[in-house]
């Protein structure tokens, strides 16, 4: 494993890592699965880390409908996964930044080292700003000029070249398996944050992100 003294850049997933936005996700996209009478037991673990298009294409082939819509429809379908996803978030607020991460994103300021996200939601600039923690995230992959999804390690690979990093030298954090796997993909270190079954493939899991610090990861490291 990478020795903790290598670390220099930490590279962050948002929804479900900085904060708790996965269950308005999967609220939104149970609401159009359900409009589009498709039963999907386990889809918001499911559509985690996937981006929109993906997720849509994952509930649409759940029901064996993925041939039914041409392009302009599903575009719709997206949109309007969107607008209700988007009503839900309408309230947040700092209040709703997950146990420890600003005190961890604070201890990482503090200490000099890289920060970057690696978030693959275009809603991320306006959850970010209505959580208060835009200032942490100057350097952020945008979505709209990748290739390819989680599990693809390309969003992390940029999420380390914004650091002006080696992927060695980072440690990505995330609550998705496709992300792990992502990280792993890219030569960073990962860390699993949620059910640890789940995240099986992650270097270093914790359960809940009250228990990520810099203390905890070096710990786990040694
Ligand atoms: C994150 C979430 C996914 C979501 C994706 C795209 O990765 O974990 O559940 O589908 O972002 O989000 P967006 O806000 O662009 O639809
Ligand atoms: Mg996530």
């Amino acid at each position: 494993m990478v020795k903790f003294t290598d670390i220099k850049g930490f590279i962050f997933d948002l929804d479900g890592v900085v904060t708790d936005t996965s269950r308005y996700h999967a609220k939104a996209w149970g609401q159009l699965a359900d409009k589009l009478g498709v039963d999907y037991p386990g889809l918001g673990d499911a559509v985690k880390g996937i981006s929109r298009m993906d997720a849509l294409e994952m509930i649409l082939k759940k029901g064996g409908l993925e041939n039914n819509y041409s392009e302009a429809e599903k575009e719709a379908l997206a949109a309007e996964k969107n607008a209700n996803y988007v009503n839900l978030i309408q309230n947040m607020s700092a209040k709703d930044i997950l146990p420890g991460m600003a005190d961890f994103l604070a201890e990482l300021k503090d200490k000099g080292y890289g920060i970057s996200l690696a978030s693959a939601s275009k809603n991320a600039p306006t959850i970010l700003e209505k959580i208060g923690l835009s200032d942490y995230f100057t350097k952020a992959v945008d979505p709209a000029t990748l290739k390819y999804g989680k599990p693809d390690p390309e969003i992390f690979i940029k999420g380390a070249q914004l650091l002006d990093l080696m992927p060695a030298q980072c440690i990505g954090l995330e609550d998705a398996a496709a992300g792990i796997a992502g990280i792993n993909a890219a030569g960073e270190t990962s860390v699993g944050i949620g059910d640890p079954e789940l995240l099986h493939d992650a270097t270093i899991n914790f359960t809940d992100t009250s228990q990520v610090s810099l203390a905890n990861i070096e710990k786990a490291m040694q």
